[in-house]
C-alpha cells in the first residue's frame, strides 16, 4: 500500500520537474528565441511527461504544457472565433508507432481496411481562410485552435491565395485550411539582408513566416514573399462537397487553391513507410521545409466516425522525420573574407551528423550575432540544418558551460593579408580595408564573373584562382585584357576552353549597366538596387558623380546605401579599375526609366494605419497611378504621410521631420480630383 503511494508521489515529483523544464524551454524558444536544447530533446521531455500523465491521469493539472495548444491570439489583430476548431496532430516517430496508430484506427472503425492520403507536413503556420460567394472574406491564424488572429489584410498579400475562386458553383460559404510558409530561398535572402542591416536573424523559415504574417504593417508581409499549401476543406455551408479527402483536394485544386503535388494515396503502413524513407532524403531538394508526413484516413465518413481525443483527431497522424538539430562542440571561430572585404565569422565544429549529413562548419553571420547568442569557443552548441540551407549555430547549451569557454573577439587585423580591420559606425560587419587583400580580390573576381553579374561562363573559382596565382589578373578589369595565348599557357587549359572563355569575356562587355554595377561589388548594392541606380541615372559616370542628396532622392535609396556608393567611387583603386573597364570598352550605359507621369510625379507618399474605405495596398496603387512614389517608411523625402486609424510610430517620425499629414477624407478628395 505505502509502496503505491510512494510511487504516485514519485510520479508527481517527476511530472512537476518535467513541467517546469518544459515551461522553461518554451520560454526560451518562444519568448527569447534562444533555445538551449534541440527539438528532439524537447520532444523527449514532452513524451516523458505525457507518459506519466497517461499512467496517472489524476496528476494532470490544467496548466500542464500537455493541455495547451500553443499561441494566444494578439488583441491588436482582432480575434476570430473558428467555427470548427483547428486541430493538432499526434505524432509517430517510427514504423512501430505508425502501425500502432493504424491498428487502433482499424479496430475502432470496425473495418477491414481503409485508404489513407499521405502529404508532406509543411513547416509553416496554419491558417483558416473563409470564402463567401466565392470571394476571400477572412483569414485567421490558428491561435489556440478555437480563437485565432484576424490577419486577412496580411494574407491578401500572398499571391497564391485566390481572392476569387475559379469555377462556377461553390458553397455559399466555406473554409479552407492550409500552411503559410516561406521558401528556403526567400528565407536566406531575408536573413542576409537582416545580417547586412545588423538586425537579429530568424532561426528558421517557420519563425520568419510567422513573424511576417503577424506584422501590423501588411507591406512588410508583402515584402517577405510568403506562399501557401492548402491541405484541407474545413467546413462548407451548403452545396455539394466531395466524400473523401482526396477528392476534396482535387476539388480545391480546380477552384484555384494551391495543392501540394507530392500527395499520395496508400493502403497500408508499410507502403507509407517506404514513401517516408524516400522523403527523408528527398525533402532536402524541396524549396520549402517539411518536418514529416501527415497521414489522413481518406473517407470523410470514417473520419467523422473516428472523431477526436482532446484536440487530436484519431483519423490522422504526423509521421515525423528524425530531427535535423543536434548538439556538438564548437572548436573554433574562424574568419572568412568576403568580396566586399567583410570579415565573416564561421563555426568550426566537432563533426556531427545532422539530418543525414556530416556537418563540420556553420555560419555565424557577424560579430553581433555571435554576441547576441552568447556563443563561446568551447561551448556545446545546438546545430541546425534546414534542408540545403547552410548549417547554423542556433545557440549555446548553457547547462554545459564550465567557465572554460572563451568569448569571441573580432581580430584587429585581417587574417588573410594582415590589413587593418574597421567596423563602420552603425554596421554589424567588420571589413578589411586593404582592397588588394588576396581573399577579397578572389571573391570579387568570382562574384564579377558569376551568373547574376557579368556572367562569364567557363571562368569558375578554380580558374579565377589560377589567374590570380600566375599574376595575370589583379582585379576584374584585367580579365578584359587577357589574350588567348596567355590562357593557353595555363596548365590544363585547352584551345576549346580558351576560345570559349575569350568569347564569353567579349560578350560580357555589352552587359547592361545594372549587371556591371552589381558586379563591381559595392557594399549594400545588390542586384535590385543596381537595377534601380542604372535606370535612374543612365550611366556609370552619372552615378559616380552623384552627390549623397541626389542619390537619396531615389525612393529605394537611403543614407546607408548612398554613403556606400559615394565611398566606392571615391576609392582610388576602384577608380583605376573603372578607368581600365572603360578602356576595355565595357558598356557603362543603360536606358533611363521614363520619369513617372501624373499630377503626383516626384512626390513620395507613405500610407499608414487602417483606412476605412480601402486597404492600404489599394490606396498605394491609386496614388501610384497618379504618378506618386510610395515609400515604406517616413524619411526626409516623404512628401505626405497618409494616416488611417492607429497610425503608430510612423506618425511620430512624420512629426519629427515636419512631414505633411493627410487623413482619409483628404486622400479621397485627392484621388477624386482630376
Ligand atoms: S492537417 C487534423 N495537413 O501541422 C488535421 N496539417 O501538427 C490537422 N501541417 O496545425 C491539420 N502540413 O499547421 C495537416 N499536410 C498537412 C499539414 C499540416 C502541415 C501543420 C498544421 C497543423 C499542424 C499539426
Amino acid at each position: 500500500m505505502s509502496c503505491g503511494i510512494e510511487r504516485v508521489q514519485e510520479a508527481r515529483l517527476a511530472a512537476e520537474e518535467l513541467r517546469s523544464q518544459v515551461n522553461y524551454h518554451d520560454y526560451l524558444y518562444f519568448a527569447k528565441d534562444a533555445p538551449e536544447i534541440s527539438d528532439a530533446e524537447y520532444d523527449e521531455l514532452m513524451r516523458r511527461l505525457r507518459a506519466i500523465e497517461a499512467h496517472h491521469p489524476e496528476l494532470i493539472t490544467p496548466d500542464s504544457p500537455t493541455q495547451r495548444v500553443s499561441g494566444q491570439p494578439v488583441e491588436a489583430f482582432g480575434v476570430v472565433q473558428h467555427r470548427e476548431p483547428l486541430l493538432s496532430l499526434s505524432n509517430a516517430f517510427d514504423l512501430e508507432e505508425l502501425q500502432a496508430w493504424h491498428r487502433r484506427a482499424t479496430g475502432l472503425a470496425e473495418v477491414e481496411g481503409f485508404d489513407m492520403v499521405v502529404e508532406p507536413k509543411i513547416d509553416g503556420l496554419a491558417v483558416a481562410l473563409v470564402y463567401e460567394g466565392g470571394r476571400f472574406l477572412q483569414g485567421a491564424t490558428r491561435g489556440d485552435g478555437l480563437r485565432g488572429e484576424n490577419i486577412t489584410e496580411n494574407l491578401r498579400t500572398i499571391r497564391s491565395i485566390p481572392m476569387q475562386v475559379r469555377g462556377g458553383r461553390v458553397p455559399k460559404r466555406f473554409e479552407v485550411r492550409g500552411e503559410v510558409y516561406m521558401s528556403k530561398t526567400a528565407f536566406e535572402r531575408l536573413n542576409n539582408q537582416r545580417a547586412d542591416e545588423g538586425e537579429p536573424l530568424f532561426a528558421n523559415p517557420r519563425n520568419a513566416a510567422a513573424g511576417a504574417v503577424r506584422q501590423l504593417d501588411s507591406r512588410i508581409t508583402a515584402s517577405r514573399r510568403l506562399d501557401i499549401w492548402v491541405y484541407q476543406l474545413g467546413w462548407a455551408d451548403d452545396g455539394k462537397t466531395p466524400d473523401s479527402h482526396w477528392e476534396s483536394l482535387q476539388w480545391l485544386d480546380k477552384l484555384g487553391f494551391r495543392i501540394n503535388p507530392h500527395i499520395a494515396r496508400c493502403r497500408d503502413p508499410d507502403e507509407i513507410h517506404r514513401h517516408y524513407e524516400e522523403w527523408v532524403e528527398k525533402r532536402h531538394g524541396l524549396e520549402y521545409e517539411i518536418d514529416g508526413l501527415v497521414v489522413k484516413i481518406d473517407s470523410l465518413d470514417l473520419q467523422q466516425r473516428l472523431g477526436y481525443v482532446g484536440r487530436e483527431p484519431r483519423w490522422a497522424v504526423a509521421y515525423k522525420f528524425p530531427p535535423i538539430q543536434t548538439t556538438t562542440k564548437l572548436l573554433k571561430i574562424a574568419i572568412n573574407v568576403g568580396r566586399t572585404g567583410s570579415l565573416n565569422p564561421f563555426a568550426v565544429l566537432e563533426p556531427v551528423q545532422v539530418g543525414g549529413v556530416v556537418v563540420k562548419q556553420a555560419t555565424l553571420h557577424n560579430e553581433d550575432d555571435v554576441r547576441r547568442k552568447d556563443i563561446r569557443v568551447g561551448d556545446t552548441v545546438i546545430v541546425q540544418r534546414a534542408g540545403d540551407v547552410i548549417p547554423q549555430v542556433v545557440g549555446p547549451v548553457m547547462s554545459k558551460r564550465t567557465g572554460k569557454q572563451r568569448r569571441f573577439v573580432m581580430p584587429k587585423r585581417c587574417p588573410v593579408c594582415g590589413g587593418e580591420v574597421v567596423r563602420p559606425e552603425g554596421e554589424a560587419m567588420s571589413y578589411c580595408v586593404n582592397t588588394t587583400c588576396p581573399a577579397q580580390v578572389f571573391r570579387w573576381l568570382t562574384h564579377f564573373v558569376s551568373r547574376g553579374a557579368m556572367d562569364v561562363d567557363g571562368l569558375g573559382e578554380q580558374w579565377a584562382y589560377v589567374l590570380m596565382d600566375k599574376g595575370l589578373v589583379e582585379d576584374p578589369a584585367d580579365l578584359f585584357f587577357l589574350s588567348r595565348e596567355q590562357l593557353l599557357e595555363l596548365e590544363r587549359m585547352g584551345p576549346v576552353l580558351a576560345d570559349k572563355i575569350m568569347t564569353n569575356i567579349q560578350v560580357a562587355k555589352s552587359r547592361p549597366l545594372s549587371r556591371l554595377l552589381f558586379a563591381l561589388g559595392i557594399r549594400h548594392v545588390g542586384s535590385e538596387i543596381a537595377e534601380t541606380l542604372a535606370t535612374e541615372f543612365g550611366s556609370l559616370d552619372a552615378i559616380a558623380a552623384a552627390g549623397r542628396e541626389e542619390l537619396e532622392t531615389v525612393p529605394a535609396i537611403g543614407p546607408k546605401i548612398a554613403e556606400s556608393v559615394r565611398a566606392y567611387f571615391r576609392g582610388k583603386r576602384q577608380r583605376k579599375v573603372i578607368e581600365k573597364l572603360k578602356r576595355a570598352g565595357v558598356n557603362m550605359k543603360q536606358k533611363r526609366a521614363a520619369p513617372a507621369e501624373g499630377p503626383l510625379a516626384g512626390q513620395t507618399f507613405v500610407v499608414t494605419g487602417t483606412l476605412a474605405s480601402m486597404t492600404r495596398s489599394e490606396a498605394e496603387a491609386k496614388l501610384k497611378a497618379l504618378g506618386a512614389d510610395i515609400g515604406s517608411s517616413v524619411t526626409k523625402k516623404t512628401a505626405y504621410l497618409v494616416t488611417g486609424q492607429s497610425p503608430g510610430s510612423k506618425l511620430q517620425k512624420a512629426q519629427q521631420y515636419g512631414t505633411k499629414l493627410m487623413d482619409e477624407r483628404e486622400l479621397l478628395r485627392l484621388l477624386r480630383s482630376p
